[in-house]
């Protein structure tokens, strides 16, 4: 049995760092956990241009962890072609990120017509900037349980089509459909897997009492649904990568009449990963999946830090302190089986 894991430190290519107070909160429990991220330009007032990423990055770094933020823009209907050149130029921008409006937290700003959007995917596809996709449709009429599906139908086939060499990220994804529209992709077609997605279902979510602590965007599907993901994370495809969508809310605002979508796993993400990975037999998969796969697909050097992982039973804490208030980490009260540990000297 494996006890030990000594690997490059992961990246976590899909990240809400969340601003002021909650920023630095955030941070140190990433940065012992990863050496950079896919950093969601979400916040109350969206990155939607350079300088807004650029004034997000050096907040980022002032608190002077060893962490690299990989940042991205928020796509929106006045994103201008020169702001893309831009951003390609910027060499902080990474990615572009698609949040169909209305369909999760602060993505009132975002696209209402995807249509119009493609001379936008045009010159990203010119400077080889990634897409980043909520892929989700917001129509209130859609069961919510379809719209992942339905987004794929709608939408994700005509832009994959009329943009073959456009690199797509479809995030966070959750259903089996997800997962076979990937597969069936060109290999500028990836996705990325939260550890949520792949360890629960909606059962999770709904039965024997309402756990607003599982409740994320896209929702927790049906088993089916979740073991195809839980394959495609542990296949060994480079399709599929770490992807966390941590995103804290507090307690008291999970705990609600109106509870926002939200899990925070980012104090315990690589140990929670090593745990489902060692639970399905494929602990040799992790190391890819975590530091290998996302690199290759943004074409980012390997890091070079490493971080050691041991099996050992730990209590994940039932709430989180933070500044007065209280955040529910994801698993709040679980054991896991996998911590980091010193480096041996
Ligand atoms: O559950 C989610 N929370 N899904 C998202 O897409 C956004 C995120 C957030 O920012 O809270
Ligand atoms: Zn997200």
């Amino acid at each position: 049995m494996t006890n030990e894991l000594i690997i490059n430190k992961p990246d976590d290519m899909h990240l809400h760092l969340r601003e002021g107070e909650l920023l630095g909160f955030v941070l140190k429990d990433t940065a012992k956990q990863f050496a950079r991220a896919i950093v969601m330009p979400n916040l109350k007032l969206p990155v939607t241009t350079v300088n807004l990423a650029r004034n997000y990055y050096d907040a980022i770094k002032s608190f002077g962890y060893d962490f690299q933020p990989l940042m991205t823009l928020y796509l929106t209907s006045e994103l201008s072609k020169e702001e893309i050149k831009r951003a390609k130029e910027s060499e902080i921008i990474h990615g572009i990120k698609l949040y169909p409006a209305g369909v999760t937290t602060n993505s009132k700003d975002g696209i209402t017509s995807i249509d119009s959007c493609f001379n936008l995917f045009e010159e990203m596809q010119k400077y080889n900037l990634p897409l980043l996709i909520h892929g989700e449709v917001s129509d209130s009429k859609v069961d919510i349980f379809d719209r992942e599906k339905i987004f794929i139908e709608k939408y994700l086939i005509k832009i994959c089509q009329h943009f073959p060499s456009l690199r797509v990220v479809f995030e966070h994804i959750s259903t089996k459909e997800a997962v076979d529209f990937v597969l069936e992709s060109s290999v500028n077609v990836a996705a990325t897997i939260t550890p949520q997605h792949a360890m629960l279902n909606r059962n999770d979510l709904l039965s024997g009492g309402i756990k607003p602590h599982n409740y994320c965007l896209p929702v927790l599907k049906r088993e089916k649904h979740q073991k195809a993901i839980l394959q495609s994370a542990i296949s060994g495809n480079p399709k599929f990568f770490l992807g966390t969508d941590s995103a804290p809310h507090l307690t008291s605002q999970k705990e609600s009449a109106c509870g926002c979508a939200g899990v925070y796993s980012a104090k315990t993400a690589i140990e929670i990963y090593a745990d489902i990975f060692d639970q399905n037999d494929a602990l040799d998969m992790l190391p890819n999946f975590c530091n290998k796969f996302g690199a290759d697909f943004y074409s980012l050097p390997y890091n070079q830090t490493k971080i050691r992982l041991e099996r050992k039973d730990y209590e994940i804490p039932r709430q989180l302190e933070f500044n007065g208030d209280k955040i529910t980490p994801f698993l709040a009260g679980q054991t896991i089986h996998w911590q980091i540990a010193e480096m041996p000297h």
